[in-house]
């Protein structure tokens, strides 16, 4: 049989740890045929509720887990792990300063980026799931220099298949029949989730929305297309609202499941979670793309030396940034938006290193 392979999962006391380990353990994140060992790290005050998480592991009996390290070292945490799943961090309470969250988080990744870089198996793949996302992987890969930067990534996949999911049921369709949504930059309320490039699978074959339409006005809209298309011409009255509902409800999902919930998006993140690491692992299938938080090299105009979510396919272990999609004027606006954001972020968090 295969090696296994060890994953790291930060914060796996938590709630989005919880969530996730089993999926791990079941082999959701690396198919049903590669061994695993869990590597569990949280800190000294989580340290009996890890331990309870590795309790439950052992009585699960999962049969492609070959081990389980629970620890609140961090050493012991990163030595040799192949995949890193950040999912611990410092969470803003209220009446907090942004600054003063920003500054715990940055000397978390900063000390977890050494311990990473020192302790973890060469080629390791990380993905940062704590918030701000894209800005701790950026201190990650600041303080992680000999790990690729090719390697640190962000989560927005959740992001990403919110946006399916509305689409999905907004539309009536199969969500599976939903593809290239694109999340662009932050992890954040400034993300911007663009339908333009999406398609969705009909009756009559794949609908790519921009060869439907004639109209500018209506192409700024592709989930209005698309229901046009699908539902006739009494959606375009609505049109403007759709469009603005579709985006706000993307940008806002996580504040209303909270609100639901009362707890945080737990599931849906751990999902995505393994969905993010098996399309970067095992590949993107063909002519889909996925949304991923990645070091830009300033494609569409997005700063270099950024972490900023990017419509990318994934080949051979690898993702590659999807070229040449059409941006419109909306579209330009939003993405520059989000990107001053990150710059801003970025700036904060220098201004917590020195
Ligand atoms: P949680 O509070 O339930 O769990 C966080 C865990 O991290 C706790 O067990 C805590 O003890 C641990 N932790 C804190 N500092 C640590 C450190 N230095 N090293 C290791 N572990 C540490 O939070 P939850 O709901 O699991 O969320 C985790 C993070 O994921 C939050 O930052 C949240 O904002 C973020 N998130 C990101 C999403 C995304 O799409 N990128 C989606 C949902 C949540």
């Amino acid at each position: 049989g295969k090696e296994p392979v060890r994953v790291l999962v930060t914060g796996a006391a938590g709630q989005i740890g919880y969530a996730l380990v089993p999926m791990i353990a079941r082999g959701v994140m690396l198919g049903p045929d590669q061994p695993v060992i869990l590597h569990m790290l949280d800190i000294p005050p989580a340290a009996e509720a890890l331990n309870g998480v590795k309790m439950e592991l052992v009585d699960a009996a999962f049969p492609l887990l070959k081990g389980v390290v629970a620890t609140t070292d961090v050493v012991e945490g990163c030595t040799g792990v192949n995949i890193a799943i950040m999912v611990g961090g410092f969470p803003r309470k209220e009446g907090m300063e942004r600054k003063d969250v920003m500054s715990k988080n940055v000397s978390i990744y900063k000390s977890q980026a050494s311990a990473l870089e020192k302790h973890a198996a060469a080629n390791c793949k990380v993905l940062v799931v704590a918030n701000p996302a894209n800005t701790n992987a950026l201190i990650l890969k600041e303080f992680a220099p000999s790990i690729p930067e090719k390697n640190i990534t962000c989560l927005t996949r959740l992001d990403h298949n919110r946006a399916l999911g509305q689409i999905s049921e907004r539309l009536n369709v199969q969500v599976s029949d939903v593809k290239n949504a694109i999340i662009w930059g932050n992890h954040s309320s400034t993300q911007y989730p663009d339908v333009n490039h999406a398609t969705v699978k009909t009756p009559s074959g794949e609908k790519p929305v921009r060869e439907l339409v004639a109209d500018d006005a209506w192409y700024e809209n592709g989930l209005l297309l698309i229901s046009i298309i699908l539902f006739g011409l009494s959606t375009l009255k609505c049109s403007h609202k759709l469009h603005g509902e579709f985006i706000a409800t993307v940008q806002q999902r996580g504040a209303a499941i909270i609100k639901a919930r009362k707890l945080s998006s737990a599931l849906s993140a751990a999902s995505s979670a393994c969905d993010h690491i098996r399309d970067w692992v095992l590949g993107t299938p063909e002519g889909t793309w996925v949304s991923m938080g990645v070091y830009s090299d300033g494609s569409y105009n997005v700063p270099a030396g950024l972490i900023y979510s990017f419509p990318v396919t994934c080949r051979n272990g690898e993702w590659t940034i999807v070229q040449g999609l059409s941006i419109d004027e909306l579209s330009r606006k939003k993405l520059d938006l989000t990107a001053e954001e990150l710059t801003e972020e970025k700036a904060l968090a220098y201004s917590c290193l020195s």
